[in-house]
């Protein structure tokens, strides 16, 4: 497959997407969007992957969705067509962890796109921020709310009523990222995180990632119902037995991802 506006490689066992538009700090147009989907769901069904990564430029993890290519959109245009939202969901329906990987700017849809990996490490050159008010919308991607889940209602409300940008620190404070780092530390802190979960068995690696995400989205008692089960599940893997076979004898696991 050639894409025109990400780089994709891959790193050991870790899948790397890059985003690339730098002319326009790496907007998400339809076409990027599509890309990111297809190279994420190619590397979620290879089984010599466990792990990807999502990064962007120095500048910019990605500055929003294209202005240029919605500015004459209509109403129709946009609840009927593949385009700006429905492409936007591939993301979520992948499997294996996806982290985010933010230097420079992450707004509006970039800010989203962020918030729909598993999890980001930011440099402390990051700046997100839900500016679309500034433009007569509002967040189209999940923007007004994963980030009330993710941050608080007040931070959120701030953000997406004033459109302003919060730096890295208060974007650690508030719960948004999990590491701060250098930017030129912040991709490889990613790939080394990538890799370590690559490591591990990709059954529990991903029910680890579901069971999470059922927190996120949905209620408590429900969560802990999906995570018992979860949990009872991967009692049937040669994995776990693996795995606590090779702590008894002191040994590293060789898993088999079974
Ligand atoms: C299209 C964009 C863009 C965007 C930047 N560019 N962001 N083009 N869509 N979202 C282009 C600029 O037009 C410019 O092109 C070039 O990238 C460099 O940007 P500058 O503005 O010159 O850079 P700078 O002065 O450093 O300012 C950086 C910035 C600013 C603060 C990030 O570019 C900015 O405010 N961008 C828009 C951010 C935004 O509103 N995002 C939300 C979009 S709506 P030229 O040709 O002049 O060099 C959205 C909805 C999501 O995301 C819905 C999801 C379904």
């Amino acid at each position: 497959m050639t894409y025109e506006t990400i780089l994709v490689e891959t790193i050991g066992r870790v899948g790397l997407v890059t985003l690339n538009r730098p002319q326009v700090l790496n907007a998400l147009n339809d076409q990027l969007m599509t890309e990111l989907g297809t190279a994420l769901t190619a590397f979620d069904a290879d089984e010599n992957i466990g792990a990807m990564v999502v990064t962007g430029s120095d500048k910019a993890f990605a500055a929003g969705a294209d202005i240029a290519a919605m500015a004459n959109y209509s109403y129709m245009d946009v609840y009927k067509g593949e385009y700006i939202t429905r492409n936007w969901e591939t993301i979520r329906q992948v499997r294996k962890p996806v982290i985010a990987a933010v230097r420079g700017f992450a707004l509006g849809g970039g800010c989203e796109l962020a918030m729909m990996c598993d999890f980001i490490i930011c440099s402390d050159t990051a700046k997100f921020g839900q500016p679309e008010i500034k433009l007569g919308i509002i967040p189209g991607a999940g923007g007004t709310q994963r980030l009330p889940r993710a941050i608080s209602k007040a931070k959120a409300m701030d953000l997406c009523l004033t459109g302003r940008m919060m730096d890295a620190s208060e974007a650690e404070r508030a719960g948004l990222v999990s590491r701060v780092v250098a930017p030129e530390q912040c991709l490889q802190e990613a790939i080394d995180a990538a890799t370590v979960i690559a490591s591990y068995s990709i059954p529990s690696v991903m029910m680890a990632k579901e069971s999470v995400s059922r927190a996120y989205e949905g209620p408590l008692s429900e969560g802990m119902l999906f995570e018992r089960r979860m949990f009872h599940s991967l009692f049937g893997t040669e994995d776990q037995k693996e795995g606590m076979k090779a702590f008894l004898e002191k040994r590293k696991p060789d898993f088999k991802n079974k």
